[in-house]
């Protein structure tokens, strides 16, 4: 294992332009959480580079998604650009390396690198209904729906098995809402339609199984060093609901699987979250309180979590204040508003005397940050103006071949790339649909048998039918009961979900 202590960020300057000192992240406080912001094209995809490539070669396994392609860099040698080693000069990093990084590529679509998924029931209704941007009645029955499952024993696996289990819902509608209060046949059918919506965007693919093991973003090379995993987001940013909510399943998931560590000396996973605003845009309360409760909580399990965004007003209050790590990179202030938001980013570092920081955020350069780590006892450290260090991998996106060869080269190449289909909700729900015919058709059989005199046309007036309707009730009710009892011990995986599923919206 490495033996440093710390990641170099880069050279902070004195009032004069002059070198003053290295700043650097301190690893034992890198599951402080951090932040980097700024506008467009002032250097935050950069320093959350040097960020992973600082984690990597400290054997701390990071996880981040690249929404524009050109974080994929990573994965390969840097070259000796003329402005690239200007910028070395200017931070004293001497010897300045190229070094490429143990990436693994991974896209919710498959395209792009190996398929991530995850099932509907570690998903959990309440993150399925932020992302299918549910009604509060409708969340209702998407929460009943998931109790049902429990009950009966029906794995909810993909988005057919949900199908199936909805579909069935609607029929029992009036059982159901005697026995969990409302279930409605045009809630029920509001939620299958925004199913077959999410389908049609794709996110059928990302549902199923096999899912996604957690050891797999934990990786380490032989030599010690860090795996980057690198989620391609270019096409998920399309639709920024289940990029939000897949990153918001990620980290419940780590919270529910890692155990308690406390202090360490390094990270065991870092999280960076670029367009964190997405995650918060709309979100309901109830969302936003579980965040900030998954991101203070999570920091104990030794996982750092990284917002990237442009303005820290994105971020709730709460939120923000965990966050003990920042970069500021320029904000513009043309308007009150962004102004205002210049004096609030402004206002959340220690200060420094030598200048004023509102001034700075606006006048700071490409690649140039106000930088504030987590110095001794964990106290941030005052504001400094710092001059970002360049990455030691290729800056800007890799060529399509180039990710072909790393994704087959992969550790995980192979484990996920076919789906496996078992038998789940949809199956079940058909086999037992077809028990119930068979039974029913068994019944009517005995009926015919058992009275010899029917006249035809007029069962119902010798009470016939009212028998066999009752009679087919309890028929499907014995297919239903056997089914639960064979495949009620199967499902125990599937009533544990991430923090943010299994806890029921708060009425
Ligand atoms: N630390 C740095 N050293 C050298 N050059 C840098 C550095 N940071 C940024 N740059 C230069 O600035 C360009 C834009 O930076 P970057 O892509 O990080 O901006 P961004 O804030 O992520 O923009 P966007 O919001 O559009 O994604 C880089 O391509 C690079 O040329
Ligand atoms: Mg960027």
């Amino acid at each position: 294992m490495v033996d440093e202590t710390s990641i170099f960020i880069g050279a902070s300057r004195k009032p004069d332009d002059s070198y003053q000192r290295a700043e650097e992240l301190l690893l034992r406080y890198g599951n402080r959480h951090g932040l980097v912001t700024g506008a467009t094209g002032t250097g935050k995809t950069v320093s959350l580079q040097v960020l992973a490539e600082g984690f990597s070669n400290a054997g701390v396994p990071v996880f981040c998604a690249d929404i524009k392609g050109d974080l994929s860099g990573i994965s390969m040698m840097g070259e000796a650009k003329d402005f690239l080693v200007k910028r070395a000069e200017q931070v004293k990093l001497d010897p300045y390396q190229f070094q490429e990084f143990p990436v693994i590529f991974w896209d919710l679509f498959g395209e792009q690198g190996h398929p991530i998924r995850a099932t509907i029931s570690e998903m959990g209704p309440l993150l399925l209904s932020r992302l299918m941007n549910l009604t509060e009645a409708q969340e209702g029955v998407m929460n009943i729906a998931f109790r049902i499952a429990d009950e009966e024993g029906l794995l909810l696996l993909d988005l057919k098995d949900l199908q199936a289990l909805l579909a069935n819902i609607a029929e029992r509608a009036d059982e159901l809402s005697a026995r969990y209060g409302n279930v409605t046949k045009p809630s029920v059918g509001a939620i299958q339609r925004t199913l077959l919506v999410l389908e049609s965007q794709g996110a059928a693919n990302f549902f199923g199984e096999p899912a996604l093991r957690i050891a797999d973003i934990m990786r380490t090379t032989r030599d010690g060093r860090g795996a980057i995993s690198v989620l391609a987001a270019d096409k998920l940013m399309m639709n920024p609901r289940l990029y939000a909510t897949f990153l918001l399943w990620l980290m419940s998931e780590l919270f529910e699987e890692l155990p308690e560590v406390g202090d360490l000396d390094r990270p065991k996973l870092v999280f960076f979250f670029d367009e964190a605003h997405l995650l918060f845009e709309d979100a309901p309360k109830v969302l936003i309180d579980r965040v900030e409760q998954v991101v203070r909580l999570i920091r104990s399990k030794g996982v750092g979590v990284y917002f990237v965004t442009q303005n820290p007003l994105d971020i709730p209050e709460k939120v923000l204040a965990q966050l003990g790590n920042r970069v500021q990179h320029a904000l513009r202030a043309y308007t009150p508003r962004e102004q205002q938001a210049v004096r609030t980013a402004a206002e959340t570092f220690r200060p420094n005397p030598d200048f004023d920081c509102a001034t700075a955020i606006t006048q700071l350069a490409t690649g140039e940050a106000l930088v504030s780590m987590l110095e001794d006892k964990g106290v941030p450290a005052m504001v400094q103006r710092t001059l970002i260090r360049p990455p030691s991998s290729r800056l800007g996106p890799i060529t399509p071949e180039e990710r072909r060869k790393i994704i087959a080269e992969s550790p995980v190449a192979g484990q996920y790339d076919e789906t496996v289909d078992r038998e789940s909700a949809f199956e079940m729900l058909q086999k037992k649909a077809k028990e119930a015919q068979d039974a029913e058709a068994q019944a009517q059989q005995q009926n015919r048998g058992g009275s010899r005199w029917t006249i035809p046309g007029f069962d119902d007036v010798l009470g016939t039918g009212n028998r066999r309707s009752s009679n087919r009730q309890t028929v499907a009710e014995a297919a239903i009961k056997s089914v639960v009892r064979s495949v009620g011990s199967s499902v125990g995986r599937a009533i544990v979900r991430g923090i943010l599923g299994s806890l029921a919206r708060g009425r």
